[in-house]
């Protein structure tokens, strides 16, 4: 069914207000998800709402956290989330970073000891809609293979990156360093189909098309995204002496306890080293150039990275949001959880 981006913000606050979540919190939690789902990113969007609910409940989210945000240096600073919302924090952290880049240039600012803070270009595209380009990357719990492993070890530790053009619009990238997300194999799962063996690997480390036998997903291009997640855990967790490689706690471990991840951002005004609106100028060529690329056999066009999501978001604002029926009712419920998430293994079948 179709919402509009209005009814969604509101029903997902008023639930995360009821679970406990400060009102404050809840208003920057909504708008985070939000902006996944109206790009079509639903993988971090009201699907998280249910989860989240039962973490605040348990107080494995702090409700009342204190925040503090402590200057390491001229350019560089650490925000201590004490456990509360991940989206509160990352973006506390990047508001920051944006004020530090524009005072010297360049910001580096590690969030310590937060929660979940979902798809993580709202952050950078906050920083892109400054005019400055937006780095971030931030730690997962441990469900992704090394290279040649059999075990788990990284999370599923995502990168984005954005930059300005002109007249508003942004390259923003943003992925998971996995071939694919956690929740495409819960949909294999659910609709019973086999899953391409690129995917992920079953208990002895060997690659399997049974989403029923997955026990942890493999790392995108080999050995590329394996050292890729290693460099995200090593920015984001080993940088702020914050627990990391397998001991990063799990999404459904202990839902009374807080999970301690870190992120990091990194903003660098492009001013420091050319023109802005040069800068600007030079990335709409970019997006523009490669509008332009011959498009290979079975493609309409080459999007620049994120150009895929401006065109559902366009759909998404003229029609409303794409919402699941179960989500919608979950949301318009009474309830708000219903004890489905508590040391649940995302493994099990
Ligand atoms: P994805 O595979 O759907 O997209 C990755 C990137 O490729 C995006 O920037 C997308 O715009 C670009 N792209 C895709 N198709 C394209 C096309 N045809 N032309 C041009 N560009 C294209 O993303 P993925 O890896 O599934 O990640 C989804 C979200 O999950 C992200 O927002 C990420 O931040 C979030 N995430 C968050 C985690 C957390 O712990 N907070 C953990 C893992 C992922």
């Amino acid at each position: 069914m179709r919402v509009s981006k209005q009814e969604l913000t509101d029903l997902i606050q008023t639930k995360l207000t009821k679970a406990g979540l400060h009102e404050e919190h809840a208003e920057v939690v909504a708008d985070v998800l939000v902006f996944a789902d109206a790009k079509g990113i639903h993988s971090h969007g009201a699907m998280r709402v249910e989860y989240y609910a039962e973490r605040i409940a348990k107080h494995g989210i702090n409700n009342q956290p204190q925040f503090n945000f402590e200057e390491t240096g001229p350019s560089s600073g650490i925000l201590h989330g004490d456990n509360g919302a991940g989206h509160v924090a990352a973006n506390l952290a990047m508001d920051e970073a944006i004020q530090m880049a524009k005072k010297t240039g360049v910001a580096v600012v590690g969030v310590k000891n937060m929660s979940h803070s979902g798809a993580i270009s709202y952050f950078t595209e906050r920083a892109a809609a400054q005019d400055l380009v937006g780095f971030s990357v931030c730690q997962s719990d441990p469900m992704v293979v090394p290279f040649g492993g059999a075990e788990a070890y990284y999370g599923t530790n995502p990168i984005a990156f954005a930059a300005p053009g002109k007249n508003g619009k942004c390259i923003s990238f943003d992925m998971a360093t996995t071939v694919q997300a956690w929740g495409k194999i819960l949909h294999a799962r659910s609709k019973n189909e086999s899953i391409p063996e690129t995917w992920a690997v079953d208990k002895n480390g060997e690659a399997t098309t049974d989403p029923f036998k997955v026990q942890a997903l493999l790392p995108i291009a080999g050995p590329k995204g394996y050292g890729l997640g290693m460099m995200v855990d090593v920015l984001a967790g080993v940088l702020l002496g914050l627990p990391f490689g397998n001991k990063v706690s799990s999404m459904y471990h202990d839902l009374t306890e807080g999970r301690n991840l870190g992120q990091l951002h990194l903003v660098i005004n492009p001013e420091q080293f050319t023109a802005i609106n040069q800068f600007k100028d030079n990335i709409t060529t970019v997006m523009n150039d490669l509008n332009n690329i011959k498009p290979a056999p079975g493609f309409d066009q080459v999007y620049y990275p994120g150009q895929n999501l401006e065109v559902i978001q366009a759909d998404y604002e003229a029609n409303g949001i794409e919402i699941v029926d179960d989500i919608y009712n979950y949301l318009t419920s009474d309830a708000i959880h219903y004890n489905a998430y508590d040391s649940k293994d995302p493994f099990a079948e």
